[in-house]
């Protein structure tokens, strides 16, 4: 593989993408909106306008695609269904055909939600049971992109934390910054995620593009079933940050658009015997992190 494009670039995974893609072959990225600051190679690619598209894959000739751009605000997603229809759907399809008709490795990054959230610790054999419209896109994406390119890669991965370089806060992020101001943050205790570390989720991407076995549908999480609080408990502990700014809440008292699954934790197992790994493990993630610098806090 000599040349590889990752669309969403500039965003939160994207840039992780790029780095952890960067030594292995030539790296392209896109953006939609705003080009990232970062030194790469970067191009401006719309998902919503399909002619540009395919202009821009033409140019480019991409051995590998990795596509993780999306419309990937749950609440945006709900207001403006037909937007992210086009962007997270027909867009897929756009790139999807591309690459089939190219010969071109592709790997989807899809999510977990596009489970209810009724059970938890989903498998890959579970049916898939969206209940909010950008679980649904993300769904019918995974579709297409596997009957037109069936020796495809579909990773669905669990709620990413690190610190974001991009624009696109992550969770993280955001509840290290507002501890750090002594500003509240609200989090749920009953909505269930498998958080994993960004950083593990773009090696395993650029690991998977170089297994011929790895065509097919994946999870991909951490160790532990965590409330968004008890996350956020975790995180606060470990950057010795009070966490008595972690106000504990319900998903009812909280009105938001998009309806949010109790538990989409998913099961990794697959995927860690795939990789010869006994578990993406939340707590060694966080340790990781923490010997990190955080973001400046202003
Ligand atoms: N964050 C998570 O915890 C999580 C969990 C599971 C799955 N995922 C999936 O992982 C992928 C990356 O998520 P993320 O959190 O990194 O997202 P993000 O930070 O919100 O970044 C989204 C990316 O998509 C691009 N984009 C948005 N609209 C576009 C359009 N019309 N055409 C082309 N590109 C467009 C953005 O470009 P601009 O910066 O120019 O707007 C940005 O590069 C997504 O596919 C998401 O569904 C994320």
């Amino acid at each position: 593989m000599r040349r590889a494009l990752v669309t969403g670039a500039s965003g939160f995974l994207g840039s992780y993408l790029i780095r952890a893609l960067a030594g292995t072959c030539d790296v392209v990225g896109t953006y939609a909106h705003r080009a990232p600051e970062a030194s790469g190679n970067f191009c401006r690619l719309d998902l919503g306008h399909p002619e540009e598209v395919e202009t821009i894959l033409d140019e480019l000739r991409p051995e590998a695609l990795v596509h993780a751009a999306a419309a990937a605000d749950l609440d945006w997603c709900e207001r403006e269904p037909e937007r992210a229809t086009a962007i997270n759907v027909e867009g897929t399809r756009i790139l999807a055909r591309w690459a089939a008709a190219h010969g071109c490795r592709f790997l989807y990054i899809s999510t977990d939600q596009v489970f209810s959230g009724e059970r938890g610790l989903y498998r890959e054999s579970d049916p898939a049971s969206p209940i909010c419209h950008y679980g649904h896109t993300k769904q019918q994406a995974e579709t297409i992109v596997r009957a037109w390119v069936p020796d495809s890669i579909v990773l669905r991965v669990a709620l990413m934390f690190g610190w974001s370089t991009s624009r696109h806060r992550s969770a993280s992020n955001a509840i290290y910054e507002n501890l750090t101001r002594g500003q509240p943050v609200r989090l749920f205790t009953d909505q269930y995620r498998s958080p994993i570390l960004v950083d593990w989720v773009a090696e395993v991407v650029a690991r998977l593009l170089r297994l011929p076995e790895a065509s097919g549908l994946w999870h991909l999480g951490g160790d532990q079933r965590w409330s968004r609080y008890e996350f956020g408990l975790k995180l606060a502990a470990s950057f010795g940050l009070d966490p008595s700014g972690l106000l504990p809440i319900r998903m009812a008292e909280f009105s938001s658009l998009a309806p949010r699954g109790k538990d989409c934790s998913l099961d990794s197992t697959r995927i860690c015997r795939l990789l010869g790994r006994t578990r993406f493990s939340a707590e060694e993630g966080l340790n990781r992190l923490a010997r990190t610098s955080p973001p400046r806090v202003e």
